[in-house]
């Protein structure tokens, strides 16, 4: 028998190589790296070169966790991915930042997204759930990703931040450009990934004084409103580049990671037809399925820091200035900490996975937001619709470590059909027999 040491050999891999994600996150290699070298030094390649350099690759869930919640040796001011952010950039957004500054601007915000605020937009989150599902209900074969997955984190996303609904289409339309511009087979001219990130930006900036001249009760009135101490005693407005920085983080971190769950999500139901049975049979299981979606999806890949002062992990010592990577979805598969890790089971009782992060100051935002979308989303599919069939294999974006999420589901062809139809003879409402499969 073949084990992982003799398909896999460490020192030919090369992370910076988008190709490696081409089908999907490459858990073969991180389950070695987790058993071999779970502090590991990636290999000098031409895309560390292009990158700024080497870095360490951090794989366990202890590692994951410990990093997450250090920022004092760990900071992230040079940004999350591998390359730094441009100097201009740096310190300007809350990927950017650490405390205080980070402090002071995530309070601003997070008012909008505690679980008491989520709640509340249940039943919004329900009809916009409802609308979306039947309308692909209607077309019979669509895109999963395009016409469900992605439409309601950004609906959602929209209400909250105060994007009216005519502008929708368009502006997700030019984020998913900006991301999809990240991998070399959709890669766009740099001259044109700019014009994009600018038409984004001034949308931000037009937003904002739209806001400052009809005040609303959304996430973007207050941030353009608000006034946050500076480190001089003083108060200050957000920049014009702050703004911006927020805008981009939310319309990407709100839409792109919970699109990604619940389409792999139903990937991993389909694969196990009598888990996605019991959600429908027994509504009770959703919260541990919601999680167990999470851990297995882990939509977003990894997060860097730099650290700060000299330190030792797992008895490796790592220089003060070096960049220090920990890998979520690795980190999620631990058999450490996860009974047999690669089982998919909506029941899972314990589940302490790091799909937001391993805890800290940057945890994710979103985290009871993007739980809350996936659950109502499941609830509805199953109520909804009767029998999904996936017409072909999923397509992927993959952006390898340029971006923090080195690869998505880009595009995912089903054929949906109705779990109630009426029947026209008899004005009553009867049952389509509930298959859902995968061909
Ligand atoms: C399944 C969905 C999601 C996943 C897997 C996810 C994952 C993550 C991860 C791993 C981090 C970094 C944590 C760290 O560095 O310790 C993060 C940060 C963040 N997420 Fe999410 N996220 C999701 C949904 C959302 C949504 C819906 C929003 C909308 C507001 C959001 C907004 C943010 C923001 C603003 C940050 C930066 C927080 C900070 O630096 O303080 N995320 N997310």
């Amino acid at each position: 028998m073949t084990t992982i040491s003799d398909r896999v050999d460490l020192e030919a891999v090369d992370l910076t190589d988008p190709e490696l994600f081409r089908h999907g996150f490459p858990h073969e290699i991180f389950t070695l790296l987790r058993e071999e070298a779970p502090v590991w030094r990636h290999p000098t390649t031409p895309g560390t070169a292009r990158l700024g350099g080497e870095f360490w690759v951090l794989s366990k869930h202890a590692d994951v966790q410990s990093v997450s919640r250090d920022y004092k040796r760990f900071r992230s001011y040079e940004g999350p991915t591998v390359q730094d952010n441009p100097p201009e950039r740096q310190g300007m957004k809350l990927v950017t930042m650490d405390p205080p500054g980070h402090t002071r601007l995530r309070r601003l915000i997070s008012s909008g997204f505690t679980p008491r605020n989520i709640a509340n937009l249940d039943e919004q989150a329900r009809t916009w759930a409802g609308t979306i599902i039947d309308s692909a209900l209607e077309q019979g074969e669509c895109d999963f990703v395009r016409d469900v997955a992605y439409q309601l984190p950004m609906h959602m996303i929209a209400d909250i931040v105060g994007i009216p609904v005519a502008d929708r289409a368009w502006l997700f339309d030019r984020v998913n450009l900006f991301k999809r511009s990240q991998d070399p087979r959709t890669a766009l001219p740099d001259s044109e990934r700019t014009a994009v990130e600018l038409e984004v930006f001034q949308y931000a900036h037009d937003l904002g004084l739209e806001k400052r001249r009809c005040p609303a009760e959304d996430v973007w009135t207050t941030l353009t409103e608000a006034e946050v101490d500076d480190d001089d005693g003083g108060r200050t407005q957000l920049t014009d580049l702050e703004l911006e920085m927020f805008f981009i983080v939310l319309a990407i971190a709100g839409s792109e990671t919970v699109r990604e769950a619940i389409t792999a999500g139903l990937i991993a139901l389909l694969g196990h037809p009598e888990q996605l049975e019991r959600m429908r049979s027994e509504p009770e299981v959703m919260p541990s399925a919601v999680e167990e979606i999470l851990r297995w999806s882990s939509p977003a890949d990894y997060f860097r820091r730099t650290a700060t002062e000299d330190v030792e992990i797992r008895g490796v010592p790592i220089a003060a200035g070096e960049r220090v990577t920990v890998w979520f979805p690795s980190a999620n598969r631990d058999a450490e900490v996860f009974g047999d890790p690669f089982r998919f089971d909506i029941t899972r009782q314990k589940n302490p996975h790091v799909a937001f992060g391993g805890g800290g100051v940057h945890y994710c935002l979103g985290a009871n937001l993007a739980k809350r979308e996936i659950q109502v989303m499941f609830e509805e599919l199953v109520r909804r619709v009767g029998d999904i069939e996936i017409l072909g294999d999923p397509v992927y974006t993959a952006s390898g470590v340029v971006d923090a999420i080195t690869c998505t589901i880009a595009h995912l062809p089903v054929r949906l059909t109705p779990r109630l139809k009426w029947d026209d003879s008899t004005a009553r409402r009867t049952r389509t027999p509930s298959r859902i499969s995968a061909s």
